[in-house]
């Protein structure tokens, strides 16, 4: 650990120090990949020891690794928790999550709507283990409530959702959750710190797809889970590490680390452009609705006014009105993103690219169309994760794409 006290210390200083220090055997400053499955005992009752965690030490990759631990430690910082798990994908941590809080017989509460993948680990996966789901709105939360139940175990939704960008109140759903016993998981990939702190407003447990912003490059794929030692622990011995097997590669944790190094400056820039391209496209008059929750247009902009510091992201959905210029609203959307020039057509989000693309028929496609309808998922939105380049630039594409119709 670094010997400056971090408790206390900024995001950016976190972000740049935490879970990091000069490595023991050269000093080497960036923390160094170690590219290995195994490592050697000096004998066996030293290797007898580190097996039983009777000292501490390295055994194989799967277990534990100097360079993923270095990343669980930071993102464990970043997040203000005891401790992390870092897996190989944003799914590996939703079913760590799910495989470790839940068991046959019992219930749980999803939000109404998430991120495809995950609808299907909840209708689907978990409906052949036994365990019974009930979805609601988590904005209602006196529905909330009305479906908790006496076996509710976990109550699980997205800070805000993707894509529709609703956000819940964290704190509120927390406190109803902790009075029945039963806790709760956010999924904070879309509003990941210095924007919302989940565990700070109560949540047990927070993960991430670290593919999008944690990273912020574009180039791993990646996830965390990140609460309580009591309740990360038994995840990482019985579920990520064992069944499910989803430890991330040394050199995949190498780039989050260094890509985690600049995590303020991108998101400050992700911020600012994100509003300044919500103000745009809800200015433009082919545009029916923004949906960005900085937006005072947007429903729960007061809840992410006091929850996201003012930082609002730079993910946005947006739908055109139902007729332009003699075209269909989804038509014309179409036209539009297929004429830009700088945004690229592509899932994923939290990138340096501003990448923009079709949730019905992309990331949401796996769901029933019954079960997109239930989500509210409207078969013309667009989903546009706004990157990091010039805003001038991402506007003036827009403008050129527009100018098509
Ligand atoms: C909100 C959310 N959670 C989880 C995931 C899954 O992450 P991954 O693709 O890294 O497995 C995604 C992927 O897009 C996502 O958007």
């Amino acid at each position: 650990m670094s010997k400056f006290d971090l408790t206390n210390a900024g995001f950016g200083t976190r972000s740049i120090h935490a879970g990091q220090e000069p490595d023991k055997l050269h000093g080497a400053l960036a923390t160094p990949i170690y590219q290995t499955s195994t490592f050697c005992f000096e004998t066996v009752e030293q290797g007898s020891a580190i097996f039983s965690g009777e000292i501490p030490g390295y055994a194989y990759s799967r277990g534990g690794n100097p360079t993923v631990n270095a990343l669980e430690e930071k993102i464990a910082a970043l997040e203000c928790g005891e401790a992390c798990i870092a897996t190989s994908s944003g799914m590996g941590a939703v079913g760590g999550v799910v495989l470790g809080t839940l068991a046959t017989g019992d219930h749980a509460i999803c939000g109404k709507c998430v991120y495809g993948c995950t609808d299907v680990v909840f209708r689907q996966t978990l409906a052949k283990l036994g365990i019974e789901v009930t979805y609601v709105d988590t904005n209602d939360l006196k529905a909330v409530e009305a479906a908790i139940k006496e076996n509710t175990k976990l109550i699980y939704f997205e800070t805000l959702t993707n894509p529709n960008m609703e956000l819940t109140d964290i704190a509120a759903i927390s406190k109803i959750a902790h009075e029945h016993g039963a806790i709760v998981a956010v999924d904070n990939t879309f509003t990941p710190p210095p924007q919302v702190y989940p565990l700070k407003e109560g949540a047990d447990l927070v993960l991430h797809s670290c593919t999008k912003y944690i990273n912020g490059h574009g180039d791993v794929i990646a996830g965390a889970i990140v609460g309580r030692a009591e309740l990360i622990g038994p995840i990482k011995k019985n579920v990520t590490s064992k069944i499910c097997g989803t430890t991330p590669s040394p050199f995949n944790s190498y780039l989050i680390l260094r890509g985690l190094q600049t995590m303020e400056l991108r998101m400050a820039r992700h911020c600012e452009n994100g509003l300044a391209v919500a103000k745009y496209l809800e200015s433009v008059p082919y545009v029916k609705k923004v949906y960005y929750p900085g937006l005072e247009s947007h429903p729960q902009h007061e809840v992410a006014k006091r929850m996201m510091h003012g930082n609002y992201g730079g993910i946005m959905s947006f739908e055109l009105k139902e007729e332009v210029n003699g075209m269909d609203g989804f038509t014309a959307c179409k036209k539009v993103v297929n004429a830009l020039k700088l945004a690229s057509i592509a899932v994923s989000l939290g990138d340096p690219e501003t990448l923009i693309q079709h949730p019905a028929s992309m990331t949401h496609a796996n769901m029933s169309p019954e079960a997109r309808a239930e989500a509210g998922i409207k078969d013309d939105l667009i989903r546009l994760s706004v990157g990091l380049e010039n805003v001038e630039d991402i506007i003036a594409d827009f403008e050129q794409a527009f100018a098509v119709l």
